[in-house]
């Protein structure tokens, strides 16, 4: 929609929960709630350091992203089986339909669950079979996105790529992720190479709490298609230019950003800056179970807390969340087409 039909500013929460949109950066292991964490414990003879679901959950109180990397490990072990992972993903595809989103590209860490004795064909049945059944049942659209760990060695990479070979044609991209300070993309130029040769999608968390430099090296070395997060580039005005001229999309995760102290408030966030820079930005809930939040609430939160984030800007994050996936060109343009439905039905009050 070239000029978009005028929306009185109360509408905007309304609209903002009706519209379709794409999540394109959520950890689905950070999708499961204290409440599933107890139960798959329960079920599987796990034993937690915790009392409680209310002693689990004042844990997440985060200082920086480590912090919270370490409970969100500490949580995913209590996945051991296929169902286990099956269970996770439906949850989480429900309540991300509850919430308009039409598709989701989710990220899984493999290496979380090899390092524990689950083989990788138990964690990619489970979380494809779930995709499968969510389509046919919430009609609901869903992708998987293997997400190397950059704390461990471009070797370990290397061998999760290997077990996933049989498994390629249920992935449609690989990504990075974890401890970003001290582990630039650079580590995993070659296996990154290898996943391009195979046809895979290619993105990387880059410029969370790293430096431009991180992003820069996304972009040159891995060749990412997106950036996760990027919230750094603002550092960075060449950077910047960049991301905007080759349309190169970045996830953002407000909610997460804020719960890990990349910013000190919501009302701090520089997510105006990046779109008024003419940068494909996007709105995700990142680990929605532990940063207080499912996409809507991201939305919401942010429009709430960023006044000068006007309804054009709502209709622009959801548009380019379709244009940033690797969703087919006729899928993109359906939603596209229920998503202008959407404003105009709102703009007229109908
Ligand atoms: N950053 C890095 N690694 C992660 C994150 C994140 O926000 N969430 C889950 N793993
Ligand atoms: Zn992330």
């Amino acid at each position: 929609m070239s000029r978009l039909p005028p929306i009185a500013p109360a509408r905007l929460p309304a609209l903002l929960a009706a519209a379709p949109k794409a999540e394109l950066h959520i950890h689905i292991e950070g999708s499961l709630e204290p409440e599933m964490i107890f139960a798959l414990a329960r079920r599987n003879g796990v034993a937690l350091p915790f009392d409680s679901v209310q002693v689990l959950r004042r844990a997440y109180a985060f200082s920086d992203l480590q912090s919270f990397l370490d409970i969100y490990y500490a949580g995913a072990s209590v996945l051991r089986h296929e169902q286990d992972f099956y269970d996770m993903a439906r949850a989480y595809l429900a309540r991300a339909a509850m919430d308009n989103v039409v598709h989701a590209e989710i990220f899984f860490d493999p290496q979380t669950h090899t390092t524990r004795g689950v083989a990788l064909e138990t964690v990619v049945r489970g979380l494809h079979r779930a995709c499968v059944d969510a389509r046919a049942e919430l009609g609901i659209s869903a992708t998987l996105i293997m997400s190397f760990l950059r704390h461990l060695s471009e070797e370990d990479a290397f061998a999760t790529l290997e077990q996933a070979m049989p498994l390629l044609g249920r992935i449609v991209g690989v990504g990075l992720d974890s401890s970003e300070l001290g582990h630039p993309p650079e580590k995993f130029a070659r296996v990154f190479a290898r996943c391009r040769q195979l046809g895979l999608h290619v993105v990387a968390h880059a410029g969370e709490e790293g430096p431009p430099a991180y992003i820069w090296g996304a972009l040159d070395v891995l060749k990412a298609e997106r950036i996760d997060h990027g919230v750094q580039a603002v550092h960075d005005a060449a950077l910047m230019q960049r991301l905007a001229a080759e349309r190169i999309p970045l996830t953002v995760c407000p909610l997460s950003n804020q719960k890990l102290r990349v910013f000190p408030d919501l009302s701090k966030h520089n997510l105006k800056q990046l779109l008024d820079a003419g940068l494909v930005a996007t709105v995700n809930s990142d680990d929605p179970a532990y940063f207080g939040g499912y996409i809507n609430d991201n939305f919401n939160q942010t429009f709430a807390a960023l006044p000068a984030l006007t309804a054009q800007d709502a209709w622009q994050l959801a548009s380019n969340s379709f244009e940033a996936s690797f969703a087919t060109a006729a899928d993109k343009r359906a939603w596209q087409g229920q998503l202008d439905e959407c404003f105009e039905r709102h703009a007229t009050g109908a």
